[in-house]
């Protein structure tokens, strides 16, 4: 009852400053709003076609979504910093998320964020991942192999979500029978990047956050004590080298490796797949010629970024391509918008799977750039390649599927499909 009262005046406080935003710039955008969290993409035409940024009173933010300012704000981050901490405005509702106990590398601008980075950095690169290939492949066929039945099952069940919690688990070294506890851990600490959560949902991120510290604190003490050849023995190796890094340090990048590791990829083969079962004659172009199926996991990135928005505190009073901002504001920038910028793209709103044009910012841009990138679209371009193997067809069935109602990280809830070996 409590609670239904306070989603009640949560919606009329919402629908109040929607109003709002209408009365002052002639246009409201709510995010959240059912048809925008299954298909953002008119909004996001509309946002880009009224002008170069939109004041959201929702988010408390300008937002940008044309590709050019997009791509000019991610790596300037010494006037657009991702630290939440800085150029705060007093009194300000803020949509940059509270980072927690230690702050993430994430959330850090340099030298912390070089100090941290570069401590990973070499667990991540193109040719320490690429050595996973085999494993990884093994791994999607016991997956596959696990299927009761081809006439019906859910893709995200059987690949999607599985596959990149065990591969990111085993990288860093904790135990991958723990995974229910981490996926659930991991789906409400994620909520902290939507700019709209809720207080309760805010506090219910927070204890997840904790849980997740609490687990894994007796393992940073197991490999300290046994190392092994993992991600997670590394950081204690750092640690102990003096001042590089510190135990909550070493907890924070734990966490945030697997949860920005998790989601994310999880989002990137169910999205990728829905838009390949979507237009049938792409994923048919895929099984006559494999080798598209790197670029068509590029395509898959741009088409529906499985990251959608993206944050930043505007440092100092400045512009974006003209655009004045000031300093303590802050900025949300549609991702999914500037991949689908007809400026940049021809045909933004088709799929082709040999699309040999721009380049999407789906990984982001500048010292924050994803650094899974290179692990994120191996296991897309694997769970791709085994699934034309082992399947001669394999196509939608049931009831169209639904996304998840998140505005940042956009994923499905399911995806019903029917198979033939
Ligand atoms: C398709 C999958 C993925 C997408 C779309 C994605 C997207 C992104 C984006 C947009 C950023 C930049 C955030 C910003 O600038 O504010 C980012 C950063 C990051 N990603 Fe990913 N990511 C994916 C997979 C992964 C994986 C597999 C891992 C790790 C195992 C990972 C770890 C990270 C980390 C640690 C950062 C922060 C880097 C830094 O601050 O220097 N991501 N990711």
């Amino acid at each position: 009852m409590a609670v239904s009262l306070k989603q009640a005046v949560r919606k009329t406080a919402m629908q109040a400053m929607l109003m709002r935003e209408r009365l002052e710039s002639g246009h409201a955008y709510n995010p959240v709003a059912y048809r925008n969290t299954q298909d953002p993409y008119p909004a996001y035409a509309a946002l880009r076609e009224r002008g170069q940024a939109h004041r959201s009173r929702l988010m408390n933010a300008w937002i940008f979504g044309r590709y050019q300012d997009v791509a000019a704000i991610l790596p300037d981050w010494q006037r657009f910093t991702n630290d939440g901490t800085k150029a705060k405005r007093p009194g300000k509702r803020t949509v940059i998320p509270d980072p927690g106990a230690a702050p993430s590398m994430l959330s850090l601008d340099p030298p912390d964020h070089r100090r941290l980075r570069g401590l990973v950095s070499k667990a991540f690169t193109p040719r320490a991942v690429n050595a996973l290939e085999p494993h990884i492949r093994s791994l999607m066929h016991e997956l596959l192999d696990g299927i009761d039945d081809l006439n019906g099952f859910d893709l995200m069940d059987v690949v999607a979500r599985p596959l990149p919690v065990i591969v990111i688990a085993e990288m860093l070294g904790v135990p991958v029978e723990d995974r229910p506890r981490f996926r659930s851990w991991s789906d409400r600490r994620a909520r902290i990047l939507e700019p709209t959560i809720s207080a309760e949902e805010r506090a219910d991120a927070v204890l997840a956050g904790a849980d997740l510290d609490a687990y894994f604190a007796p393992l940073v003490e197991e490999r300290r004590a046994d190392p092994r050849d993992d991600i997670l023995s590394g950081l204690v190796q750092a640690e102990e080298e003096g001042d590089r890094l510190d135990g909550n340090e070493t907890i924070t990048m734990l966490r945030l490796l697997l949860v920005a590791g998790n989601e994310t990829t999880v989002n990137l083969i169910g999205n990728g797949m829905l838009a390949l079962l979507q237009h049938p004659e792409q994923l048919q172009r895929l099984r006559e010629d494999p080798s598209l199926i790197p670029s068509a996991v590029e395509e898959l990135l741009r088409y529906d970024s499985p990251v959608q928005l993206d944050l930043r505190r505007i440092v100092e009073d400045c512009d974006v391509n003209g655009f004045p901002v000031k300093r303590g504001e802050d900025i949300v920038m549609l991702i999914g918008g500037a991949n689908r910028d007809p400026e940049q793209f021809t045909d933004p709103d088709g799929l082709d799977v040999g699309r040999d044009q721009g380049s999407h910012i789906s990984f982001g841009r500048g010292i924050h750039a994803c650094i899974g990138a290179p692990l994120a679209r191996l296991e897309a371009r694997i769970a791709i390649e085994v699934l034309l193997e082992r399947f001669s067809s394999i196509r939608l069935a049931g009831p169209p599927p639904r996304f998840r109602p998140s505005i940042v990280l956009r994923g499905l809830e399911s995806l019903p499909v029917a198979a033939e070996a």
